[in-house]
C-alpha cells in the first residue's frame, strides 16, 4: 500500500516540503506521496487522530502548530530542550527537531569549522532556540533580538549571551546567523545587523531562502565572507526526516534541486 507523509501548518500553500519530499520518493522508486494539510489551531487534536486513523506514516510540523504538537507525541532529547518539533514519526510515536540537524550540515557544507568560534544568532523563536542548542556545545554563542526581554529570556534558559541591538558593534562575530524574517520576500527587505558587524565576520548565514539573496547574504558576498544557506538548512533538515520516515538514505542532490527549482517557479 502506498504510504502517506505530508505537513501540517497554518497556512500551508507556500511549503516547499512537498516538492522536495516528493522529488526524493520518486529518486528512490519509493511507494509513498507527500501531501500538504492546513490545519487550523484549533483543529490540531482533531487532525491528529485522523492521521492516526488514516495511518499517516510521518508528519513534518510548521508554524503555528511546533510547540503544541509536542503534547500528542513523544519527544526526543532536543525537542524537550527547546521546546519545538518539526517531525513526527507516527509509527514509533516520536517527534524530533530535524531543524538542529539542518543548522549543523549547512554550515558543514560551507566547510566551516564551529569550534571556538563566536557566533551572533539575530532572534529569540524557535530557529533561534534551535541554533543555539545546535553550537553551544562547541562555540561562544550571543544573541540580539528585537524584543530585548524575550532575548534575555532565552539567552538565559538556553546558556547563551545576550547583546542588546544597540551594543552589537562594540563587539566582533566570527559567524553571524539571521532567524528572524528579516529579508524575506514579502517581508520588509532589511539588514539584521549593522554592516559595520558583517565587514568583521568570517561568515554569514541566513536561514531566510527566498529569495536566495538576501540583504545579509549580498552584503557578506561583498565583505567576502563564507555564505551558509538558508537552503541548505531546508534541504539538510528535510533529508533528516525523510531517513526518519522511510528508513532510506536521502537524495539530498535530488531535494535541493527540486526546492531550486520551485523557488525559481514561484519567483
Ligand atoms: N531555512 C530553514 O530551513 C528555516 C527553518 C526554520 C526557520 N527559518 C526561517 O527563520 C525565520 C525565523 O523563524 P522562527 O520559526 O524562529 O520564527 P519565530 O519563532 O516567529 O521568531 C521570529 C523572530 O524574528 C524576530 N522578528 C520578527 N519580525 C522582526 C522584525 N521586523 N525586525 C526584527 N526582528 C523581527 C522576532 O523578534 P521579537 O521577539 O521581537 O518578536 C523573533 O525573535 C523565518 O524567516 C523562517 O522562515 C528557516
Amino acid at each position: 500500500m502506498t504510504d502517506v507523509f505530508g505537513v501540517i501548518g497554518f497556512p500551508i500553500k507556500h511549503s516547499l516540503s512537498p516538492v522536495m519530499h516528493n522529488a526524493a520518493l520518486k529518486r528512490l522508486n519509493y511507494d509513498g506521496i507527500y501531501v500538504p494539510f492546513e490545519v487550523k489551531p484549533e483543529e490540531l487534536e482533531t487532525a491528529v487522530s485522523g492521521m492516526k486513523s488514516l495511518n499517516i506514516k510521518g508528519i513534518n510540523v510548521t508554524i503555528p502548530h511546533k510547540e503544541k504538537i509536542i503534547e500528542f507525541f513523544n519527544p526526543e532529547k532536543e525537542v524537550q530542550e527547546i521546546g519545538a518539533a518539526n517531525t513526527v514519526d507516527l509509527k514509533s510515536g516520536k517527534c524530533y527537531n530535524t531543524d538542529v540537524y539542518g543548522i549543523l550540515e549547512a554550515i558543514n557544507a560551507a566547510e566551516i569549522e564551529v569550534n571556538g568560534l563566536k557566533v551572533l544568532i539575530v532572534g529569540a523563536g524557535g530557529a533561534a532556540k534551535a541554533s543555539i542548542y545546535a553550537l553551544r556545545d562547541t562555540s561562544r554563542v550571543y544573541i540580539t533580538n528585537r524584543t530585548e526581554t524575550k532575548g534575555r529570556a532565552v539567552a538565559g534558559k538556553f546558556g547563551a549571551e545576550f547583546v542588546p541591538l544597540h551594543a552589537l558593534e562594540r563587539h566582533k562575530f566570527d559567524l553571524i546567523v539571521n532567524a528572524t524574517p528579516l529579508g524575506m520576500k514579502g517581508f520588509q527587505s532589511a539588514m539584521p545587523v549593522p554592516l559595520s558587524l558583517i565587514k568583521k565576520a568570517l561568515a554569514v548565514f541566513d536561514m531566510v531562502y527566498n529569495p536566495p539573496s538576501t540583504p545579509l547574504v549580498s552584503a557578506g558576498r561583498k565583505f567576502g565572507c563564507r555564505i551558509v544557506s538558508g537552503i541548505d538548512m531546508l534541504v539538510y533538515q528535510g533529508a533528516r526526516a525523510f531517513e526518519i520516515f522511510t528508513g532510506q538514505k536521502a537524495p539530498v542532490d535530488v531535494m535541493k534541486k527540486a526546492v531550486i527549482s520551485e523557488i525559481e517557479n514561484i519567483g
